[in-house]
């Protein structure tokens, strides 16, 4: 089958502009109203994407309209009123127990009839450590270490039931075969699981299986568990580096790398002109404010204060902790210090560059513009599909369904009708084979 381009639409806040919630343009229902995120998932269906996606943080992250509902509960209400579209929430390995969360999964996909993904993180905000008995936050090695336990228990639970363990027959008064239904009897460093679990193997299987850290351990993590990677970057050459040696590791293991889709983050603002998508752009950075882009820096890198530093004076990467050495989000401050060492912005510029998409791509254009970003990203070894970040929700969203899909389904990469009902079947994933047979 040619090979096509998957797009996902990042649900977040009234926009991934800081400040979108301020602008004319945003939707003036709130984010935890379930119609506004029932509205931009229909509105996201009708423009044949594959999926939609909603981030989540365990703790409050202060100021800002980013705020929202607990997305596992939202995806249940998503799921019953679309059809087709593939939903993917996010939910953490470090803070909920294996069983709990398998369930959730093996319960959404049965609800949405196969179209759930998992956002595995492990949760970079260092504050949610206090939220759940700890007092500092866990290493981001031992995080992973954990979220690895965690996924072989996953994965051996969602396989627990076989796919033909139900038997449903009034005649015989058998319900199901028992002998299809079996323990897993884990006893690792961090879970102990009997199993089985208690709700049969969902329409997929497993849910389609996501990730989104980019660090070097995130790397290895998702080369051998993900089958869509989420990824930020605010300059192309790293998202191509990241796709090449992501792509690398994925054969290494013995993956085949079409298994492995690699979604960047793009965040346009799109109008008839390039002048004006630059017009619109500017208002949007005019009406962020500075202290929160502050706040927003400093919990990147785990609390670092910035506020000493002159807003008008260059940058250098001496002004910022080694990535190496942060325990949040290491990854985005790769990706933020890169920046600083290449382009050398002052702390303003800095904030208006992370003010438009926290450190994902932004672009400022018209819609053939756009498309033909994204169909070289697609073409040359830089993205399997965009994870959509609208700077303005729902205008962006409308304007891109409008004007920039119709672009990239005249340039034969994107999909006129839905193919397949389930989210692998979009994503081009096979439905993975019960270990249990
Ligand atoms: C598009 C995207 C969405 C993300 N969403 C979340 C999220 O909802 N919750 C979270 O804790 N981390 C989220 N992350 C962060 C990563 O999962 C990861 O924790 C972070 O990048 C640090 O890990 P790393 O250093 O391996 O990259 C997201 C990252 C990306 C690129």
């Amino acid at each position: 089958m040619k090979r096509q381009l998957h797009l996902n639409l990042f649900i977040s806040g009234k926009g991934h502009h800081e400040a979108s919630w301020r602008h004319p343009d945003s939707s003036g229902l709130a984010s935890t109203d379930i119609r506004y995120l029932q509205g931009l998932t229909q509105r996201a269906e009708q423009g044949l994407f594959d999926s939609i996606f909603l981030a989540d943080q365990l703790a409050f992250q202060g100021g800002g309209a980013q705020i929202g509902l607990e997305p596992l509960t939202a995806l249940a209400a998503l799921a019953v009123s679309t059809k087709k579209i593939g939903l993917i929430a996010t939910a953490s390995t470090t803070y909920t127990e294996p069983f709990n969360l398998v369930r959730q999964f093996a319960s959404l996909d049965h609800i949405s009839k196969g179209r759930v993904g998992w956002n595995i993180v492990t949760s970079w905000s260092a504050p949610a450590a206090k939220n759940y008995g700890y007092e500092t936050q866990i290493s981001h090695t031992d995080r992973y270490a954990k979220a690895d336990e965690f996924m072989e228990v996953a994965k051996c639970l969602w396989d627990s039931w076989s796919d033909d363990a139900i038997v449903d027959d009034k005649k015989s008064g058998k319900y199901i075969y028992r002998n299809r239904i079996r323990t897993i009897d884990h006893k690792g460093e961090h879970y102990s699981v009997e199993g089985p679990l208690n709700i049969p193997r969902g329409p997929q299987g497993w849910p389609v299986l996501v990730q989104a850290g980019s660090s070097d351990t995130g790397r290895q993590f998702a080369s051998q568990y993900a089958e869509a990677v989420f990824t930020a970057h605010m300059q192309e050459s790293t998202a191509r580096a990241f796709y090449s040696d992501l792509k690398s590791l994925v054969k290494s293991r013995g993956r085949a790398q079409s298994h492995c889709l690699i979604l960047p983050g793009l965040s346009p603002v799109i109008a008839s002109t390039e002048s004006e998508a630059k017009i619109y752009s500017e208002d949007l950075n005019g009406l962020a404010d500075t202290n929160e882009g502050l706040a927003r820096l400093s919990s990147r890198f785990g609390g670092t204060d910035f506020s000493h530093l002159p807003l008008d004076q260059p940058l250098r990467p001496e002004d910022f902790p080694d990535p190496a050495t942060v325990e949040s989000a290491r990854s985005r401050t790769e990706v933020i210090v890169g920046v600083v060492r290449s382009e050398k912005p002052t702390m303003r510029q800095l904030l208006a560059k992370m003010s438009g998409a926290r450190g994902h791509y932004v672009f400022a254009g018209t819609p053939e513009q756009v498309a033909d970003l994204i169909e070289d990203w697609f073409l040359n070894g830089v993205a399997d599909g965009i994870n959509l970040m609208p700077p303005v929700l729902p205008k962006m969203l409308d304007v891109f369904i409008d004007e920039v899909v119709p672009l990239l389904q005249a340039k034969g990469i994107f999909r006129t009708s839905y193919e397949g009902d389930t989210l692998r079947q979009h994503y081009g994933l096979d439905r993975p084979n019960n270990v249990f047979g």
